[in-house]
This record gives structure tokens, sequence and C-alpha cells, in this order.
């Protein structure tokens, strides 16, 4: 039977992807474009098929013969998850790893806390087998400073200090990965971190040492921030972003889970920039 792994065109569920198939698992790939690029570069034998998650009745043929399913929270999708769940049981569908947010954070009324929760609450009213991964900030995420690297040689932030256990896409697949595939996992919520804290100048810095160059670090104000990220992400984006690193409590906190779950220490930023180090160039 085929494993479901949606977001298979993106940084985790690429990773799952690869994890599965190079196990010898069938995979099969949802993707709201079958003709892109990224669809096209998937794993050899990988079964691509179309739906997105906005109309949950394009879910039907990607949801045949599969008893585990891989998802990701997208925004906009909130109230269609009941249905989209609904559909999958009917489908046969018994365990589901899902990939979000956690929305633990005090603001009840913050729109995106709200999507957040709403589709927990739908995960955990479905009656399916259901293991939440809350990561922590992703390695990835400083993806958005490649083009700033590669024309300036600098990047400009807020927050240098902002110290995060930033976490590897493949240690957040593989904890995935077990809780599709092994039992024990029903009903529990993961957090996958990187194995320690790194500062942002500081990962700006082993970027630089990747690439065997200096790379400037510019510290930006909140409000120099919001003008240079206005065209860039909306304004409750920008906001939520500045909310967050206006409070550094608990930031540098490492997770034991992907050392619990997957047996294994979680990979290090700097082993990260030398596997993405072209991205950077
Ligand atoms: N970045 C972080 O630091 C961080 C931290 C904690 C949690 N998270 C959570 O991680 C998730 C993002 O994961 P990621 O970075 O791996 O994703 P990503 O690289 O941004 O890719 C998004 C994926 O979602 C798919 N997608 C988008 N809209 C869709 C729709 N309407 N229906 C079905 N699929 C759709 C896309 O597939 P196609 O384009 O092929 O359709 C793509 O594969 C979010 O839930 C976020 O809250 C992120």
């Amino acid at each position: 039977m085929p494993i479901l792994v949606a977001g298979a065109t993106g940084t985790v569920g690429g990773s799952l992807v690869r994890q599965l198939v190079e196990a010898g698992h069938e995979v099969r790939a949802l993707t709201r474009n079958p003709e892109s690029e990224a669809a096209a570069a998937l794993p050899a034998g990988v079964e691509v098929v179309k739906g997105s998650f906005l109309e949950p009745q394009s879910l039907v043929p990607a949801l045949r013969d599969v008893e585990r399913m891989h998802l990701v929270s997208i925004e906009g999708s909130a109230e269609n998850w009941a249905e989209m769940l609904e559909l999958a049981k009917k489908a046969g569908v018994r365990r589901l790893t899902h990939l979000g947010h956690n929305d633990e954070s005090k603001d009840d009324d913050h729109p995106l806390e709200a999507w957040h929760r709403q589709v927990h609450r739908a995960i955990e009213g479905s009656g399916l087998e259901w293991t939440h991964l809350f990561p922590g900030e992703f390695m990835a995420n400083t993806w958005q400073w490649a083009e700033s690297i590669k024309g300036k040689g600098e990047v400009r932030s807020p927050f240098g200090d902002w110290n995060s256990a930033l976490v590897h896409e493949a240690d957040i697949a593989a904890v995935a990965m077990v809780a599709l595939l092994e039992d024990g996992h029903a009903g529990k919520t993961y957090q996958p971190t990187g194995p320690e804290p790194v500062r942002r100048r500081d990962a700006v810095r082993m970027i630089g040492e990747a690439l065997g160059t200096e790379i400037r670090f510019v510290e930006l104000t909140p409000d120099q921030a919001r003008r240079e990220w206005a065209d860039v992400y909306p304004p409750d984006i920008i906001e939520w972003f500045l909310e967050m690193g206006t409070d550094y409590e608990g930031v540098g906190w490492v997770s034991p889970d992907v050392v619990e779950v997957t047996g294994r220490p979680g990979r290090t930023f700097a082993q990260w920039t030398r596997e993405h180090a072209g991205d950077f160039r």
C-alpha cells in the first residue's frame, strides 16, 4: 500500500519522500501541480497525484488504497480539514503524521494561531491515529538569505542574538517516518529541534565558513525590518515574526524528540550549511 505524502514538493515532505523511497516503501506524492519542476524532481518510482487541500474532494484519487499519510498545515485550508479527514477515513486511512505549528502561544485571537488550532482540533477529533510534529525553526529558513548573500555578501535581519535550535528538514522527516511506520506514536506531539542553539549572527557566519568567505551580518531595528520586508511578506506575518523575535524566552530550548524517536542525534547547522552551500553561491 502506498504511503501518501502531502507537501512532497516542499522542504520536509521532500525529505520524507526520499527517506521512505530509500527504505524501500511505495510512496504517493500529493501536489497541486504534477507538471511542476519540483514534482518532476521527485525520486523515480514515486507516484505523483494531483490534489489540493483547498478542494477536499480533489484528494479522493490520492487517498485510494492509503492506510498511512503525512499531511502538512497549509494556510487557508483550516476549514477543510474536518472534511479531508472524513474522506481519508472513508478511504481506509488509519494513521497520519501532521506537520504544523505549535499553537500553545498565549494569543487566542491571533488569526495564525487560531487557524493552526482549528486544524489541530480537527485532527485530534478525527478518530485516526495521529501524531503532530511541531518543529522548531527550520535550518532551511536561512534560504531566505540566499539572494542577499549571493548579491551583496550580507544578511540584513533583526535580532542577531536570537538563539534558536534550528532543525534540519531531514530530522523532522525522520521523526515523521518513524511515527508513520512504527507503533506507539499515536496521540503524541513531537517538537523536533536541532541539537544545539545557533544565534542568528552565528548562522550567517557558519554559512560563510561553508562558502569559504566572510558574510556581513547587518542588524536591523524592528522598524527597519518592517520597511525592508514590506514587499516580501504580508503585514500580519511581519508582525508575527517581530513578535516572536522580541520574546527570547525559551527559544534556545533543545528538544529530546529527534534522539528519542529516531535513536540518532540531530544534524547540526554546520552539516546543513555544507550540504546546501551551493544554494548560497
Ligand atoms: N519554517 C519553519 O521554521 C517552521 C517551523 C515550525 C513549523 N513549520 C510548519 O511547516 C510547514 C511547512 O513545511 P515545509 O517548509 O516543508 O513546506 P514548504 O517547503 O513551504 O512546502 C509547502 C508544500 O505544501 C504544498 N501545498 C501548498 N498548498 C497546498 C494545497 N492547497 N494543497 C496541498 N498541498 C499544498 C506544496 O505542494 P505543491 O506546491 O506541489 O502543491 C508544498 O509541497 C507549515 O505547516 C509550517 O507551519 C515551519
